[in-house]
């Protein structure tokens, strides 16, 4: 019998493969100490205060499965945002929710629109759930194109993800402009905030996507423990929306996909509020730091209000990450568009800066 392989999906094809951010490679040029990783946007700080004893304390009975209904989280979660614990869904990251919101709603024939460049897991996910991506560049100013993206809607669209603030330019959309683009799109198109940096947000007119789901049931907000929270290697994050996309989330979800020791160590954090509030405030004390640096420099770096900065460098993209991560700090490019630096230690950031501008010197 002739050997034949087994039948893939078409959709598949082409799928590019998720690059994660680069660990650092160790430092050259004579410079000493530890490399650095300002690649992932992650949080440089240890876990929070009462997050590894009880992550520990939940390893202890890792022989069984832990609660499918992630019961304490969702309640602790439910209290926290005012709203009831039928809204709230978890899963595998954030970016393991928003698969489970594409599976809920997106298959072969429909389209989901979201920016470019934005999250580089929107076009992955949407392609494996069939249905074809609509990307809608940018502004000039790094900024979401919402009228762009308005009217980029069909009647085939289902899902339209909002990343505020974007990754990676950390531009953000502010209150007015997301209410006019949250009008214009039809009821029966889901519209998911993607929040995975809300935290570090500073700027009062940038809207809590929780204000603004509770009076549109087309509306979906997504956020992680993964990066203000220093979780990212839990893999833990969630949904707020309403019934019937929060019901078809716990659906879709793998069953026992958050383990017990992701559902606890969540718990702590959002227990541990004060110390959280301090590192982000530290982060964000950076970031200004660092974009002034930059700027002074005379990069053009547009307005962040992530944990992390955007430079569009074009042509030099790969030479400035090359760059980076021969004094010791990764950083993440994307080839021919721009670097994405995430605020990491004062050390790691001093290292980043002395390279920009040693590069800037030689433009
Ligand atoms: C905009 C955005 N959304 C979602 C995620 C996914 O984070 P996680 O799956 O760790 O919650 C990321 C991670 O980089 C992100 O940048």
């Amino acid at each position: 019998m002739a050997m034949t392989t087994p039948k893939l999906r078409a959709e598949l094809d082409g799928i590019p493969t998720y690059k994660p951010g680069r660990p650092p490679a160790a430092a050259e040029d004579g410079a000493s100490g530890p490399a650095y990783k300002l690649s992932s946007n992650e949080n440089p700080y240890p876990p929070l205060p009462g997050v590894l004893e009880a992550a520990t304390a939940a390893a202890a009975a890792f022989n069984r499965y832990p609660d499918l209904a992630c019961s304490a989280l969702t309640g602790e979660l439910a209290q926290r945002f005012g709203v009831p614990a039928a809204h709230i869904a978890t899963g595998t990251g954030s970016v393991g929710v928003a698969q489970q919101l594409l599976q809920s709603t997106s298959g072969p024939g429909d389209e989901v629109i979201y920016a470019w460049r934005s999250f580089e897991a929107y076009p992955i996910i949407t392609r494996i759930s069939g249905a074809e991506p609509v990307q809608v560049p940018l502004a000039a100013d790094e900024t979401h194109d919402l009228d762009a993206m308005a009217d980029a809607v069909t009647e085939r669209t289902r899902l339209i993800f909002v990343c505020n603030p974007n990754n990676p330019t950390g531009t953000v959309i502010r209150r007015a402009a997301l209410e006019r683009f949250l009008d214009r799109v039809p009821s029966d198109v889901l519209v998911v905030l993607d929040e995975a940096y809300r935290e570090f947000i500073t700027d009062p007119e940038v809207p809590d996507g929780v204000d603004v789901y509770r009076d549109r049931p087309n509306v979906a907000v997504l956020r992680t423990f993964s990066k203000a929270y220093g979780l990212a290697g839990l893999r833990i994050g969630f949904a707020i929306a309403h019934e019937p996309v929060a019901a078809a989330l716990r659906k879709t979800a793998v069953p026992f996909g958050v383990t017990q020791l992701a559902q606890d160590a969540a718990v702590a954090s959002l227990r541990a509020e004060p110390a959280l509030l301090e590192r982000v405030a530290g982060l964000v004390a950076e970031r200004t730091r660092v974009a002034a640096a930059l700027a002074g420099q005379g990069w053009t770096v547009p307005e962040t209000q992530a944990n992390f900065v955007w430079l569009r460098l074009g042509e030099r993209t790969l030479d400035f990450a090359a760059a980076c991560e021969r004094a010791g700090a990764s950083v993440r490019p994307f080839a021919g568009e721009g670097v994405r630096i995430s605020v990491g230690e004062t050390e790691a950031n001093d290292i980043m800066l002395r390279t920009a501008e040693a590069f800037r010197k030689e433009l």
